[in-house]
């Protein structure tokens, strides 16, 4: 009797690991599948109820036969699904890829596919060979001064950011004790609807949104609730930073290396009133082998930008070489915490 390891030369359980490996090489198709569907707009299209693949296509002005493909795969994942009549609908998850829901993942999906994040990955090989981002290599120009050169890649950037963060901001803000009054900075807030929420929280404190001007220019304060308690300032946090009392730094320092990121909190100490703090949000990566998004986003940071996704004891060093100490770290219910922290005596 002919064992499996004598015909094949291998045992079953090396053909079951093959197959995983390759269908973890493939996994990047789904992600260009994603990307397609959400680009041409499919779930707008599919709001009103299901559609045939002839329909879609004609609403979304795409080749009919190359649709059908991309939606069968994307099916595969539950975002849309295939009826027995061969129409297509969206499924409770496909919702939040229209563009006209609260939480809409659409520009999050196209802003972590577009090819400034999309080439640098496919490039990680380099980054392991040389070191450091790929990103200068293949667009000429460090990642935000690319960002910054084009209205389209700004635009896109930002509402991309925006809507990452939407679904995180309220969490966010409730999980730290703000104070009742003061000014509270946010450095580089986008389009800053984290410190809308902030705002909202505290009707008698004040903000500031601070950033480039590609970003304030698309500024989301204008709401009733807080008119008159905010200004949109355009500056460069390597530079300075506008005065105040509690500074946010989310999803920011994990951009930069470690001699940036002290450059960065050193100008907000510098500019802090007595008695102020400063809340960086980022994740805390946690030890161990369990999947966590940011080992997953930590790789684009590594390279097309050049930060980092950083452990607390990181935290804890950026700190002390600015001239502050880790206060607390407080875990939020999202994948970021708040590490806050306040200057040494
Ligand atoms: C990853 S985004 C985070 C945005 C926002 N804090 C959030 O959590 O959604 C980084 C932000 O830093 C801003 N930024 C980059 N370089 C800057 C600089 N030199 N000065 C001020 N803002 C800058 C970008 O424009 C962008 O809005």
């Amino acid at each position: 009797m002919w064992s499996e390891a004598d015909k094949t030369g291998a045992e079953p359980g090396d053909r079951r690991s093959m197959a995983v490996l390759v269908d973890e090489a493939l996994g990047y198709v789904f992600s260009a599948a994603l990307r397609a569907v959400a680009a041409v707009g499919v779930a707008d299209k599919l709001a009103g109820g299901p559609r045939t693949v002839a329909e879609l296509a004609a609403q979304t002005g795409v080749h009919e036969g190359s649709l059908h493909r991309v939606l069968r795969l994307v099916a595969t994942r539950g975002v849309v699904e295939e009826l027995d009549d061969g129409r297509f609908r969206l499924t409770e998850l496909g919702q939040a890829l229209r563009s006209d829901v609260p939480l809409s993942a659409r520009p999050a999906v196209l802003m972590l596919t577009d090819h400034t994040l999309w080439l640098p990955s496919g490039e990680m090989e380099r980054c392991l060979r040389e070191g450091g981002s790929v990103f200068g290599g293949i667009f000429g120009m460090p990642f935000f001064d690319y960002v910054a050169q084009d209205e389209q890649t700004a635009t896109a950037f930002h509402d991309g950011m925006a809507s990452f963060s939407d679904a995180e901001n309220r969490p966010i803000a409730a999980a730290y004790d703000f104070p009742e009054l003061g000014v509270v900075v946010d450095v580089g807030g986008g389009q800053g609807g984290f410190l809308l929420e902030v705002l909202r929280r505290r009707p008698r404190l004040d903000g500031v949104l601070f950033d480039e001007a590609h970003a304030v220019a698309g500024h989301r304060l204008a709401a009733d609730e807080v008119k008159g308690r905010w200004q949109a300032v355009a500056g460069d946090f390597f530079a300075e930073v506008p005065r105040g009392d509690v500074y946010l730094l989310k999803r920011i320092l994990h951009d930069w290396d470690d001699e940036q990121c002290v450059t960065i909190l050193r100008n907000c100490r510098r500019a802090m009133a007595p008695g102020g703090r400063i809340l960086v949000v980022d994740a805390v990566v946690p030890r161990g082998n369990a999947p966590h998004q940011a080992k997953t986003l930590d790789l684009l940071l590594m390279s097309a930008l050049v930060g980092k996704e950083r452990t607390e004891a990181d935290f804890a060093r950026l700190f002390a070489a600015a001239g502050l100490r880790l206060s607390r770290t407080i875990p939020t219910d999202t994948m970021l915490s708040i590490a806050e922290a306040e200057p040494e005596p």
